[in-house]
């Protein structure tokens, strides 16, 4: 409904991935539903990028504990127990879910969903459409999607939560002419997608600039574990404009060998029992340690061979490496691939229960943008699975939620004031994002990369409050929005460095060299770091 250039809706979702458009499936089942979509929903976002696959317990031989137990082990025990349950009890019902919507899954000898093997988990779970499972989640999704009553806005971006009497009751967003709208509804479902764009080197897509993380605490939501960034053990690093680009874990599930530039299979000398199928936090630092102690290739990472898979395997299974890599002149056929850590996925984000309610009320949060499924140190294949089970629990709880009166109150008049006055700040301001996003990039690889020290992250903290305090420059409306990213993503850096700088410990991604890292995972002291405009800490551990 439009009243005096006011939207309204049951339902607000912002995002328009995996997750977005799962819960936005759901909530229309309830009443009428928003989808704010910052790219042409569908289009953008991790999910259809998202290559390897969908872990769920599907076979004999397989079952349910398996699938925790490995979840909270490549999580190093940080992980939120009741939201790993809820993942692996439904991850199956919601992959069956996307077949009988029309999903393509490869499918193995017996006609079920095939499944092969990712790192760290001990049964093959992890199904996959080729090396295209997101794609083909996300092509289902929107089919199903249309078939809604659901009302999507393209390229129209969020840019700040709205607050009444303590809850949210929707969002101010700009469009792609810089207008700003206001949406107001019952309830709102943020599915923002993750931040490694605040990276220097990232497999995210260029939206994946931590919006989420950002409106959230802005709106005085908690986050956990910010500390927690993944970096994704294989992203080619050449061409230059190809660096950071994903190579899927589906080719060391293949079979694929690590190799140094001695020609040695060095994982064997990190997990001897699982080599290239560690977890991806050792994976990372094994490939970090090789470069870092000489034995890398000259552009600074090791090889990725399946030159001895039959070419068939190669070209049946990773038909999209295979292309990927052709087009950079390489066949990985015969031709092994170069490639090196790139950051990937931010296991932290908004704390959420299992019925994803954040703590701040009429927000509700699910998939990258959210915290506590993946612990430490997310199992690859678990992603994906999270945005259908925890995209359909957010929809469920947002579209069952209370309606309440909508309107534009005084409290929302002042804060869409207040809102206005920033964007003329950002019009007559000095300072291009561009160059502000570039420095933040640098910042945090060098400050808050695989290896981090305290040091290294108060130098990275007090750069980015540097950022934090230089005019961004819109020349048009426009480029408000760019000046509102470049502001979120400064905002999401000092998020994660603050977090690292409060967990004084090695535990799965975060290594903290001048932190003791003899303790194994599950004697931590330690549990979440938290991190509001309300309080900012690191809990003990639960026991
Ligand atoms: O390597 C991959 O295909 C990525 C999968 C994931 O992050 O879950």
């Amino acid at each position: 409904m439009v009243e005096n250039g006011v939207r309204t809706a049951h339902v607000l979702v912002i995002g328009s991935g995996g997750a977005g458009v799962r819960a936005a499936i759901e909530a229309a089942r309830h009443g009428p539903v928003l989808l704010l979509s910052k790219t042409i929903a569908g289009k953008g976002g991790c999910t259809p990028m998202a290559e390897g696959g969908y872990n769920a317990v599907l076979r004999e031989g397989d079952r349910p504990e398996l699938h925790v137990a490995d979840t909270l082990k490549g999580g190093a025990y940080l992980n939120d127990r009741a939201l790993v349950e809820a993942l692996v009890r439904e991850a199956p019902d919601r992959i069956r879910e996307l077949v009988a919507w029309g999903a393509v899954f490869d499918v193995g000898p017996e006609g079920g969903v095939a499944q092969r093997p990712f790192g760290g988990q001990q049964f093959p779970r992890t199904c996959y459409a080729g090396d295209r499972t997101g794609h083909e989640m996300m092509q289902t999704l929107m089919d199903r999607l249309a078939a809604t009553d659901v009302e999507i806005v393209h390229e129209c971006a969020a840019v700040e939560l709205l607050l009444e009497a303590g809850r949210c009751a929707g969002a101010a967003a700009l469009d792609r002419d810089g207008e700003l709208g206001v949406y107001l509804a019952d309830a709102v479902v943020l599915a923002t997608g993750g931040g490694t764009q605040v990276y220097d080197i990232s497999t995210n897509s260029s939206s994946g600039t931590g919006d989420g993380y950002a409106l959230g605490y802005r709106a005085g939501a908690e986050l956990i574990d910010m500390e927690m960034v993944q970096f994704h053990p294989t992203g080619a690093i050449h061409p230059y404009d190809a660096r950071g680009r994903l190579v899927t874990e589906a080719v060391r599930g293949e079979g694929g060998w690590l190799l140094n530039s001695r020609g040695e299979r060095f994982m064997d000398r990190y997990d001897p029992v699982k080599r290239e199928l560690s977890t991806r936090d050792v994976v990372a630092r094994s490939i970090a340690t090789e470069v870092l102690e000489g034995r890398g290739t000259a552009r600074g990472g090791v090889w990725l061979d399946v030159t001895h898979l039959p070419a068939r395997q190669v070209e049946e299974r990773l038909p999209i490496m295979l292309e990927q890599f052709l087009a950079f002149g390489v066949d990985i056929r015969t031709e092994p691939m170069e490639v090196a850590p790139t950051a990937h996925h931010i296991m932290g984000g908004l704390r959420i229960t299992p019925e994803c309610a954040t703590t701040l009320p009429g927000i509700y949060a699910c998939g990258e943008c959210s915290g506590g499924v993946h612990g430490a140190n997310r199992l690859g294949g678990n992603a994906l699975a999270e945005t259908q089970v925890f995209g359909r629990r957010a929809g469920l709880s947002a579209g069952t939620s209370a309606e309440r009166p909508k309107s534009v109150t005084p409290a929302i008049e002042r804060q869409l004031g207040a809102l206005r006055e920033r964007f003329d700040e950002f019009l007559d301001g000095e300072e291009p994002p561009a160059s502000v996003v570039r420095r933040l990039k640098r910042t945090m690889w060098d400050g808050a990369g695989i290896f981090r020290t305290g040091d290294e992250l108060s130098n990275a903290l007090a750069e980015i409050e540097i950022l934090r305090n230089e005019r961004l420059l819109a020349l048009i409306e426009r480029n408000l929005l760019e000046c509102c990213t470049a502001a979120n993503m400064v905002l999401v850096g000092s998020l994660i460095c603050r977090a690292a700088l409060l967990r004084p410990e090695c535990r799965g991604a975060h290594m903290r060299r001048d932190a003791s890292c003899d303790l194994p995972p599950d004697r931590s002291p330690y549990g979440h770091t938290y991190l509001s405009l309300a309080r900012e800490g690191i809990e003990e551990a639960a026991r």
